[in-house]
């Protein structure tokens, strides 16, 4: 089934999200395969959320991140635990988010692009699946209210889907 999307005129980034997680519920709504999901949430933070250069998944898998689906241009395939921005969440089971991506010590540039990213982590039951990553162009793009939106996202994703 199809969804028609509505662009989003919120006043506050706690409005901005409380209206696209209701829009990513109803686009999800009816399908429960992980994949597709993880593939239209993509698709949908990166036709909604202004301001981004790459929107996707890595997926832990053999205790290592593996590129899930995203949109964007190419990217590195694996992360470890621990490594980058994407690899810190993970270690950490809690959201990142980095102003300047310049200045994170071990930063992974996958796209020269990227000035700023949030990395929220897919925990299904306290058990890590893998992580959500955003990045920007734009210097300092996300706070915590952002970490707590996506989180909500990533909460709506897990109990949308039937985990493989
Ligand atoms: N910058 C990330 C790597 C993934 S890409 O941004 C898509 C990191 O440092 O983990």
């Amino acid at each position: 089934m199809s969804h028609a999307v509505t662009a989003i005129h919120a006043a506050s980034k706690p409005e901005f999200y409380a209206s696209f997680n209701r829009q990513l519920e109803a686009v999800l709504h009816g399908e429960r395969d992980w994949v597709c999901n993880l593939a239209q949430t993509s698709a949908l933070l990166m036709q909604m959320l202004p301001d981004l250069n790459w929107a996707g998944f890595y997926l832990l898998r053999g205790g290592e991140l593996v590129l899930g689906p995203f949109q964007g241009r190419i990217a590195c395939m694996r992360i470890k635990v621990g490594a980058g921005v994407c690899g810190t969440a993970a270690a950490k089971q809690q959201s990142v988010v980095v102003s300047n991506v310049h200045d994170f010590p071990g930063h992974i540039a996958c796209d020269s692009a990227s000035n700023s990213e949030v990395v929220v982590p897919l925990l299904h039951h306290g058990r890590l699946l893998g992580v959500l990553d955003l990045d920007s162009p734009r210097l300092n793009r996300f706070d915590a209210e952002d970490a707590r939106g996506l989180e909500r996202s990533a909460a709506i994703l897990l109990a949308a889907s039937d985990i493989a």
